[in-house]
């Protein structure tokens, strides 16, 4: 076995490339320039600057209006978090919850710098992702497989690299959505209301990471918080983005997402967005005139409209759009052909190493995997090929059909190709002996048949999700239960009781029960694939051939029912976030319910063993005393202490493991989860080798949010230190003290 857990040369070089870059400025110089600026514009360019010109009244899904007296042009904003939406060719990478489950922090910071190289080259100004806005509390949520992870903090850690990554290849990256958009159904009318520990310890987290990174822009989201919009919303846009976390950049509506003149200005937002409503002739123009009207009368003040522009400015200076950033080279609105070829043969490649890495081995008995050239192998059901009307046959990936490699809604791209696993199992057994019998339907009967004729079957099954615009075989955004969809238990089955082994591959955007799978004796494997992407196929066969090991842990739990994650998206207009700091393992953890496949797990090829523990602390306990700065309170991000391991390679072959560090907080941080995720690292080692995991602890991985303070508090006490393969696997537990 080759199995190399590394990048291959080609990904190598974006990965390089990825390190090495690096934004242009410091805020105070993009401020400096961004504030000369501003003396030589007028009120009415001020306005266009901060106003979008109407959904559909430029090329990209929003632009701004450009100045004539400064050089700085009409701002091309352009969807989304795995590629640019409608142009191609583009490369459609792995959705963010692959890239979460590589738990990889240089591959995640790759892909951001990819796919914003490519956004680059097409002349977008802002590209509208890293989606960290919905952690999946509720594990149906329509929108949780577009960020990273149902843990804040892995969440946090990806969304820091991300935005490194897109930023540094002269993209401005805008974080989102902000905040507490936990749900599709009635998001534009829900309130969620979160206490305010909860909000800090869960749902900002990521966005002090966002900020702290220098994110450029940020996008306030739909819903209401406390019964205020988002968009509107003081206290949440003022008070804790600008003021708590000390952002820099620019704040834009989500698309629509406005719904006042002077209240939302007043309260913090930079940019309207796309300016308009999406009727034609366009509605519900807030800003433009509007925002001038409400300037002359004294409702808004001049200094909140310059502070708007400076914010703006400040975030294209930041990336170094000010030069060499090309024109807008496509349109969203006639089909999305690009007048420049911005993919790569190395971010293919790369796509292909991220889902490669991202797949996760749930079960693997008997060894059935790797495969060994079997005589003959039944390859089953529709998600094995691709959608006979094509790829890109539904707007926005709003269909299920063929086999899934990403969700569907804003958060899309058009496939430039998509490997079928189907394909990619043919063109890795061209030239064996090996038989390959097929049934891609998801008939039972079909399937048996196809499995009877064949010595092992591989059942292909999936389960989709997007944003509520769509609604896709009954699902409206959310999915309304967390089964697979055709029916994938049934034609699971039906291969299985044939008595052949059966390997069964799993594309899905989050969570999905196996009961009824795992019922079966003769389901031998179960592989996670997520939605990997246009390289799908491959990354599979370097999987289920053996050329690399699988190295993905799950960034979320398998519940045996649905009704073990006390989650479900709600049809009240208010969710007042009853479960508190428990969602996802911290609820399994603390209501002591064994969940079927637990947050952090993964199987791989080989074995490690852990051993020598090393524990050094040294901090006070009581509360950050920092001025605030960008991403908040100056010693909130200090290095307080290391945990160290050592991992080995006690198998076989080569692999990469990623070892986990849990924290349990001391009894005087009030009613906590029983251990959180505070470290990881991942280390590729051939066998017989050893490597340190060194775990870096931030003193906000070990405090708390004090309510009463309202500041980040290291507790006294006692805390448990737990090192593990996943949140339930721990093999090494110690203890510190402060
Ligand atoms: C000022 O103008 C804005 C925009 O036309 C309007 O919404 C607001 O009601 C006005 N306020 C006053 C006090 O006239
Ligand atoms: C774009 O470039 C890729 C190489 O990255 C190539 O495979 C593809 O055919 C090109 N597409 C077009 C439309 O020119
Ligand atoms: C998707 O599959 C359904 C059911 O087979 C079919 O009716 C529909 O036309 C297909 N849509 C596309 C776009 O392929």
């Amino acid at each position: 076995m080759r199995s190399l857990g590394t990048s291959t040369a080609a990904s190598s070089l974006v990965l390089a490339a990825a390190l090495a870059s690096a934004q242009v400025l410091t805020w105070d110089q993009a401020y400096q320039r961004a504030t000369s600026d501003l003396q030589k514009l007028t009120q009415d360019e001020k306005i266009g600057m901060v106003t979008g010109v109407t959904w559909m009244g430029g090329p990209c899904v929003g632009n701004t209006y450009a100045p004539q007296s400064i050089p700085y042009p009409s701002l091309c904003l352009q969807d989304g978090p795995l590629s640019s939406r409608f142009a191609n060719p583009i490369t459609v990478f792995p959705a963010g919850i692959n890239a979460g489950a590589t738990w990889d922090r240089d591959l995640i910071r790759a892909r951001g710098a990819a796919m914003s190289a490519e956004a680059k080259g097409l002349g977008v100004n802002v590209q509208l992702g890293p989606a960290l806005g919905a952690l999946g509390k509720i594990p149906s949520a329509g929108r949780n497989w577009e960020g990273f992870s149902s843990d804040p903090y892995l969440m946090g850690i990806a969304t820091g690299e991300a935005i490194k990554g897109m930023q540094g290849s002269g993209v401005q990256a805008c974080a989102k959505h902000f905040l507490l958009n936990e749900q599709e159904h009635n998001r534009e009318t829900i309130s969620s209301n979160p206490d305010d520990r909860t909000l800090h310890e869960l749902y900002l987290w990521p966005f002090y990471d966002a900020v702290k990174a220098n994110v450029a822009s940020v996008m306030c989201s739909y819903n209401k918080v406390h019964g205020t919009w988002a968009c509107e919303n003081d206290e949440l846009l003022n008070g804790i983005l600008k003021g708590e976390l000390g952002f820099k950049g620019h704040l834009i509506s989500d698309w629509n997402a406005q719904h006042s003149t002077v209240l939302s200005a007043n309260s913090g937002l930079d940019m309207t967005m796309p300016g308009s409503d999406f009727s034609t002739p366009p509605g519900s123009i807030y800003w433009g005139q509007n925002l001038a009207a409400a300037i002359s009368n004294g409702s808004v003040p001049q200094s909140r409209l310059d502070d708007m522009v400076t914010r703006v400015l400040a975030g294209w200076y930041l990336v170094g759009q000010d030069k060499d950033h090309p024109p807008v080279a496509f349109s969203s609105w006639d089909g999305g052909a690009a007048s420049v070829n911005v993919t790569t043969p190395a971010h293919g490649d790369l796509a292909r190493t991220i889902a490669r890495d991202s797949i996760v081995l749930l079960k693997n008995a008997r060894k059935a995997l790797p495969l060994k050239k079997p005589a003959s192998l039944a390859v089953i059901g529709s998600d094995a090929i691709v959608n006979p009307n094509g790829a890109n046959a539904c707007p926005d990936r709003g269909c299920n059909n063929g086999t899934l490699a990403q969700g569907w809604g804003s958060g899309t791209g058009e496939f430039p190709y998509l490997v079928a696993p189907l394909s990619a199992i043919q063109e890795k057994l061209a030239g064996t002996r090996t038989k390959i019998v097929t049934s891609t339907t998801d008939d039972a009967a079909a399937g048996a048949e196809a499995a009877r004729a064949a010595e092992t079957a591989i059942v292909f099954i999936n389960s989709d999700s997007g944003e509520g615009y769509i609604t896709v075989e009954g699902h409206a955004g959310d999915r309304n239960n967390l089964d697979p969809w055709h029916d994938g238990n049934a034609l699971v089955q039906a291969v299985a009781r044939t008595n052949r082994p059966t390997i069964v591959v799993v594309h899905s955007v989050g969570a999905i029960l196996l009961e009824t799978i795992l019922a079966e004796p003769n389901v031998v494997a179960i592989v996670w694939a997520g939605l990997p992407g246009q390289e799908s196929g491959h990354a599979l066969t370097d999987i289920l051939f053996g050329d690399t090991s699988p190295s993905g842990k799950l960034p979320y739990t398998i519940g045996k029912t649905e009704a073990d994650y006390g989650a479900h998206w709600t049809t009240e207009l208010v969710d007042n976030f009853a479960e508190g700091l428990f969602i996802d393992y911290r609820h399994f953890d603390q209501a002591g319910i064994k969940p079927r496949y637990e947050f952090g797990f993964g199987l791989s090829y080989t074995t490690f063993k852990y051993s020598t523990l090393a524990t050094a602390v040294n901090v006070a306990p009581g509360p950050t005393t920092g001025k605030t700065i960008v991403g908040g309170p100056e010693d909130l991000f200090d290095i307080v202490g290391t945990v160290s391991a050592y991992v080995r390679n006690s198998g076989r072959v080569t692999g990469a493991e990623v070892a986990q560090l849990y924290i349990g907080y001391p009894d005087s941080a009030p009613s906590t989860p029983p251990k959180q995720l505070r470290g990881f690292s991942k280390i590729n080692l051939v066998p017989g080798q050893s490597g340190q995991a060194i775990f870096e602890l931030r003193r906000r991985d070990i405090s708390y949010w004090d309510v009463a303070t309202k500041k980040w508090v290291v507790p006294k006490g006692k805390f448990k230190v737990y090192v593990g393969s996943s949140s339930r696997d721990i093999r090494l537990k110690g203890s510190f003290t402060v």
